[in-house]
Order: structure tokens, then C-alpha cells, then sequence
């Protein structure tokens, strides 16, 4: 899937992508019907909610379920961040985000390239996320909401919230928000939304600002994220663990189109439980070594 002229310059000017139902029905089926099974498993690779059982994230699921190691190779899915960057990409982080009805709580505001240079000492933003929705995104269930142009800015002030939700992020304080929010148009498109059904892609820059609220409907508002890295821009910590943010460089090799639909083999290294070392990070190795 090669980008429109049209849509490298959207991409340029407002940070983001937004591609509805770019996966058909059955194809998204595939991928919903293995959740509730990974969402019941008691690991770590399981992040549940602050408040409630629900799963909020799950991590590396492309190593240990066949449906997500093939998309985590789909042709639509990495093809368009290959295309943008001229380069082979592998997988930073692999994601599938609950949000689940009543339950999932806000993502508050923050740049993923914060967190990837602070963490992980990423050297530059080569790198992208994208994302599919599994349930229909509406105005109700918690959509990503984006600072379209603040990916212009480059890296911007950030602090680590380690309270507000079950999970740790270098966030942006309010008046920055509100002055960004500004300068994008303020309440003619300050902020956007991308809403649409089931199959819907967006591809957005790591330094675009973006948050989600909380999700108070009756509907589930699962995603995907896969984030892709640049090879050359590889990560140079492991202070985060494996299996939030991995260590294996290899160049992404995409699989056909099709792949959702049709059987083909792909590797499941850690169907059979994660090797301890994804566990482990540098921290404590600099400890063991002390
Ligand atoms: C994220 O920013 O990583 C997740 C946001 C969301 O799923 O709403
Ligand atoms: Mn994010």
C-alpha cells in the first residue's frame, strides 16, 4: 500500500493518518474472537485498570497468538510507515488496549516519543504507531483525540505520572495542552477525533500529542497499537522490560495481504510462556553486576 501525494502531505501538516474500514468485517472477526482469551489470562503481560479487573492493555500478544503475529506482518498495517520512512522497520511494542465498556479508564495527554527517549533511549522520533480499531469508535466509548500539528514541536515538556492510572507515563501538564490546543485552531479543530467502524486504521506520528478519556458507554473500544521503529533508530536501554518494549531488531518481513484470512505459519516464540530474560532489565542487571 503505497501513500497518496495527498495523503504524505496530510501526514506532514497534521501528524496523523485515518484510514475507515481498511479491514473488512471478517478480517477484524479474526482478530476479536482470540481477545477474550488473552484478556483471561492472569500474566504480566496483562495490564488491568486501577479500579477494576478489566484489562486496560496487553503487551507482545504478536509472540504468543497466531492471529496477532500476522498482523503484526500485514502488508496495511506496516507497508504505509515503511513507505513514509524509506526504511525497514521491527516492532517496538505491541499493544491491544481494552478500553472496555463502563470500565476503561482515561489515557491522559502525552507524546509516545517521550516516553521512548526517556525509557528506552530511542535516539530520534523515527518512528511511527499504528493503530486498528476492533469495535466501532464513537463520540461515547473513548476515541483518541489528537493535537493535530503538535508533532511539529518535537519532544515537549513531559512529567512521570505514576498515579493517575495502573500504568506509568510521561505525561503533559495542562496549560501546555490548552496552549497547543490553541495554536491548532482552538475550537475549530485545536482537537481531533477519529471515529469510524471496525477495520479502521490510523497510522500518527510518535511526538503528536494525543489522549483518550474515560469510557462511560455500554461499548468496548478495543484497539490494536503496533508501534514500529525505524531499524537504525533502535532502542540503546533496556530499562522497560521485553515485553513492553522489545529488543529483537529484526527488519519486519510483511506477509500477503490476505494473511488474516488464510492459514500461514508464523512464529510463536513465546506460546509456551516468556523466557525469564523478557523479564529482566538493565536495572536489574546493573544490580546483579553491583
Ligand atoms: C496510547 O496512547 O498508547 C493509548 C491510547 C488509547 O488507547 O486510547
Ligand atoms: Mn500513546
Amino acid at each position: 500500500m503505497k501513500l497518496t501525494t495527498e495523503q504524505r502531505e496530510h501526514f506532514e501538516r497534521e501528524g496523523y493518518l485515518f484510514f475507515p474500514s481498511l479491514f473488512s468485517r471478517d478480517e477484524t472477526k479474526v482478530l476479536t474472537d482470540a481477545v477474550p482469551e488473552l484478556y483471561s489470562r492472569r500474566d504480566i503481560c496483562n495490564v488491568r485498570e486501577k479500579d477494576s479487573d478489566s484489562v486496560r492493555t496487553n503487551f507482545a500478544a504478536h509472540l504468543y497468538s497466531a492471529p496477532f503475529a500476522k498482523l503484526a506482518r500485514h502488508p496495511r498495517m506496516v507497508d504505509p510507515v515503511r513507505d513514509l520512512f524509506e526504511e525497514d522497520v521491527y516492532m517496538h511494542q505491541f499493544k491491544i488496549n481494552g478500553k472496555m465498556a463502563f470500565e476503561g479508564d482515561v489515557w491522559q495527554w502525552h507524546q509516545d516519543y517521550g516516553t521512548w527517549l526517556n525509557d528506552d533511549l530511542m535516539p530520534t522520533e523515527r518512528a511511527m504507531n499504528v493503530a486498528i480499531f476492533l469495535d466501532d469508535v464513537n463520540e461515547y466509548n473513548g476515541p483518541l483525540m489528537f493535537i493535530p500539528g503538535s508533532h511539529k514541536r518535537g519532544v515537549v515538556d513531559a512529567r512521570h505520572d505514576v498515579s493517575t492510572t495502573s500504568y506509568p507515563l510521561w505525561t503533559i501538564d495542562n496549560d501546555l495542552v490548552r496552549q497547543l490546543v490553541q495554536r491548532a485552531g482552538g475550537k475549530n479543530g485545536g482537537i481531533a477525533a477519529p471515529k469510524g467502524p471496525a477495520g479502521s486504521m490510523i497510522l500518527f506520528h510518535s511526538c503528536l500529542v494525543h489522549a483518550s478519556s474515560s469510557n462511560l458507554s455500554p461499548w468496548d473500544r478495543v484497539s490494536v497499537y503496533l508501534s514500529l521503529c525505524t531499524v537504525s533508530n533502535h532502542i540503546r536501554r533496556f530499562k522497560r522490560p521485553e515485553y513492553i518494549a522489545h529488543r529483537d531488531f529484526t527488519p519486519i518481513e510483511t506477509l500477503p495481504d490476505d494473511c488474516l484470512l488464510k492459514d500461514y505459519p508464523v512464529d510463536l516464540p513465546w506460546e509456551n510462556g516468556m523466557p525469564t530474560t523478557a523479564t529482566q532489565t538493565s536495572v536489574d542487571e546493573l544490580k546483579v553486576a553491583a
